[in-house]
């Protein structure tokens, strides 16, 4: 069958989130497998707010391994703890970078990249099995919203981690 998201184009990103939510939802509810479901979220949140690079890595024994993105060739694998991702994982919080030239230890990929947001997604037992990862060709072009509204979307995911 085929799938489509539609957003209204004249809404602005609370609209988007808004409008995006209960599409992916229903797209996801009869998926099983964690790296479809990646894919075609990463794919709906490039679609509707064309951020410079959206994309998963998945924890894979102590390091962070590429997965489902869209955008530029990326990076990988990253260590437990380097750059905004392994960070992101070893605390186990959302980072938010305004500045990536301000972050210590920024893994740059893409030159293009000016601010970026890493969530962490949680699989059995709560340990940290992924972490979303939407860079911007902006300076600070993430805030509360956003740290809500993609750990939202995350959590539709949770359930098929490891
Ligand atoms: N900038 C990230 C690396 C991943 S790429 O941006 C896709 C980091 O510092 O972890």
């Amino acid at each position: 069958m085929a799938e489509q998201i539609v957003i209204p184009t004249v809404t602005g990103r609370r609209g988007r989130y808004a409008a995006l939510y209960p599409q992916v939802a229903a797209l996801l509810a009869s998926e099983e497998d964690a790296i479809a479901a990646m894919a075609n979220l990463c794919a709906a949140i490039h679609q509707v707010f064309g951020w410079h690079w959206v994309g998963f890595y998945r924890v894979v024994g102590d390091q962070l391994v590429l997965g489902p993105f869209q955008g530029p060739v990326a990076c990988t694998p990253i260590a437990y703890g380097k750059g905004v991702c392994g960070t992101a994982w070893q605390e186990d919080r959302t980072i938010n970078v305004p500045d990536v030239d301000a972050f210590p230890g920024h893994i740059a990929c893409s030159n293009l990249s000016r601010s970026e947001i890493v969530v962490p997604l949680h699989g059995h037992g709560g340990r940290v099995a992924a972490v979303l990862d939407v860079d911007s060709a902006s300076l600070d072009d993430f805030g509360p919203e956003d740290e809500q509204e993609l750990a939202r979307l995350c959590r539709l995911i949770e359930p098929l981690l490891p």
